[in-house]
Order: C-alpha cells, then structure tokens, then sequence
C-alpha cells in the first residue's frame, strides 16, 4: 500500500503545521533533543497531495484567525455595514485582474508556464468582480463611482496593499497564498448569509451579486477546489511559500475585517456620507424593509 503524504510547513518561529494526506492536521512546536531529532524542523522537500494541502492552508488561515478570536467582533447586519463591505470587496476586486497577470509575466520570465498559464486563467475569472460590487451599491440607491472613489475602508486598505507588493515581488508566489485565503473566506458563505442581506434590504433590490458570486453557490467554491489541486502540484518550496503567505494573509484579513466590524453603525454612516457629500438613502431610522419600519439593527 502507497504511503499517505505528510506535508509541513513552519508558519512561523514557534508554529508548524503538519497535514496529513487522510485529512488530519496538527500545529506543532519545533524543537528536538540530542536522542529524538525533530522531522519537522527542516523543510519538507516530498510531493504534495490535495488532502494534505487543503490541510496546511486551512491549517494557516485557521491561526491567522486563531489570534483575534477573544477580540472578535459579531454586530449584527445593518445596511451601513454592508455598503462598507460592498466597498472593499470593491477594492480587493478592481486590481486583481492586473496584479495576477503582472505575476504571470514573471513566471513566464523565470521558465514557469505552467504557474504563469494558472494566474493568467484565474485573471481572467476575477475580471468584471469589481463591478459587480458596483452593481450592488448602485441598486442600494448609492453612486458606487463616487464612493469607491473617495473611500477605501481604512481595514482594507492592508490587505490591497499586500496583494499589490505579493504581485510584483521577483518570485510572486506568494499571491496563491493570498488569493486562497480571500476566496476560502469567501467560500464559507451559505446560501442563509445571503439571506440574511436580502431580508435587509428592501424589497425588489438585489443587492448580493457580489455576495452569490463570492459564497458556495457562486464560483467561488471551485476556484478554491482548484487552487488546492494546482498548489498540491507544486515543488515543495513552492508550497511553503504559498501556506506561508496564507497565514500571513490570514493575519492582515483577519485584523483589517475585525476593525471594520468594531465600528459602529454611526460611524460608518458618517465615513460614508463624507465620502458621497450626502446623505444615504438609507438611514438607520429611516430605511423601510419589507412594508414597515425597522431598528437601526435589523435581526439577523
Ligand atoms: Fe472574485
Ligand atoms: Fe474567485
């Protein structure tokens, strides 16, 4: 019988994960004695598989995440909330298409093709991501043009900036890392958070081709499915690198959506309305949901 895989990755100084091919995964500490010598303390350098893989990279955003449990932010859905989310899914859309296509002309340059054809393919799915978040804004009755141009929520803005230097680093491949942990993220949303917004919202808007297209039912799932099956692929050092950037990504998400969530409804219609010059057409105590007059908190 073929021996399962075992992957490992060091994440950081005191933190490994191990992942095994049968799906199970742990967090390890490295360190060895003069008797027993640690396995895992230098680099794998084996073959990858998909049920390892999967492991160390959910294994990795799992820990970026694992730090701001205690601090973490659950405020219920309010329609402020998610034109700030429409936003900077605005955001983390609009360069994607470039700075994907910038790497591969790098790969291509340093005699990877099959890397180079891999980014190139996914720039071609995340092109026209951004304007459907523009769609959404417009049928909430707000100019997205005029807020996307004057507002970059201020939790976001780290994680674009990570994925521009990802991008044009000498060896980019890193941004697998990041765009794994973004769309995994993504992935998790079920058909009832989209509900959740769509009860929000008022009647005969739809405002979720973001959110559908990003969650389960939308591409998202098989974009993932498939990073793990061309990641699992690479060269070991490649993997390493690529659960590297995902913790570290994992990291940055994790603090950036955290920060925009702690805000408050008032704050964030403040930050919007300054950047529109006007007012919302939906206010907390003014917005109509389904007929009748709601809350400035609309149950979940
Ligand atoms: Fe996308
Ligand atoms: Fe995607």
């Amino acid at each position: 019988m073929a021996r399962l895989v075992t992957e490992w990755v060091n994440v950081k100084g005191d933190i490994s994960i191990i992942a095994r091919e049968s799906g199970e995964v742990w967090f390890h500490a490295p360190g060895g004695t003069e008797e027993n010598v640690d396995p895992f303390a230098i680099p794998m350098t084996g073959m990858g598989s998909a049920g390892s893989t999967i492991g160390l990279l959910d294994g990795a955003i799992n820990l970026g995440f694992a730090g701001i449990e205690k601090r973490l932010a659950r405020p219920d859905p309010t329609i402020a909330g998610y034109i700030v989310a429409l936003a900077g899914a605005y955001h983390t859309s609009v360069d994607t298409p470039r700075n994907l296509r910038r790497a591969a002309s790098r790969f291509k340059e340093l005699g990877r093709p099959e890397v180079a054809a891999y980014l190139e393919e996914r720039a071609r799915e995340e092109t026209g991501h951004d304007r459907l978040a523009l769609k959404d804004l417009r049928a909430l009755g707000v100019p997205g043009e005029r807020l996307v141009a004057n507002f970059i929520p201020e939790g976001i803005k780290p994680l674009c900036k990570r994925f521009d230097d990802l991008c044009i680093q000498d060896y980019p491949m890193g941004c697998i890392g990041y765009s794994y942990c973004l769309e995994r993220i993504a992935a998790l949303k079920q058909e009832t958070d989209i509900e959740k917004v769509q009860t929000m919202c008022p009647d005969d808007v739809d405002a979720t081709r973001f959110l559908r297209s990003h969650s389960s039912l939308g591409s998202e799932a098989t974009h993932v499915e498939e990073t793990i099956e061309f990641v699992a692929s690479l060269p070991a050092n490649d993997r390493i690198r690529v659960v590297q950037e995902t913790y570290e990504s994992a990291l940055i998400l994790a603090e950036g959506y955290n920060h925009e969530l702690l805000k408050s409804e008032a704050e964030m219609l403040e930050e919007l309305e300054q950047a529109l010059g006007e007012a919302l057409p939906y206010r907390h105590s003014s917005y109509t949901l389904h007929g009748e007059k709601r809350g400035a908190r609309p149950a979940a």
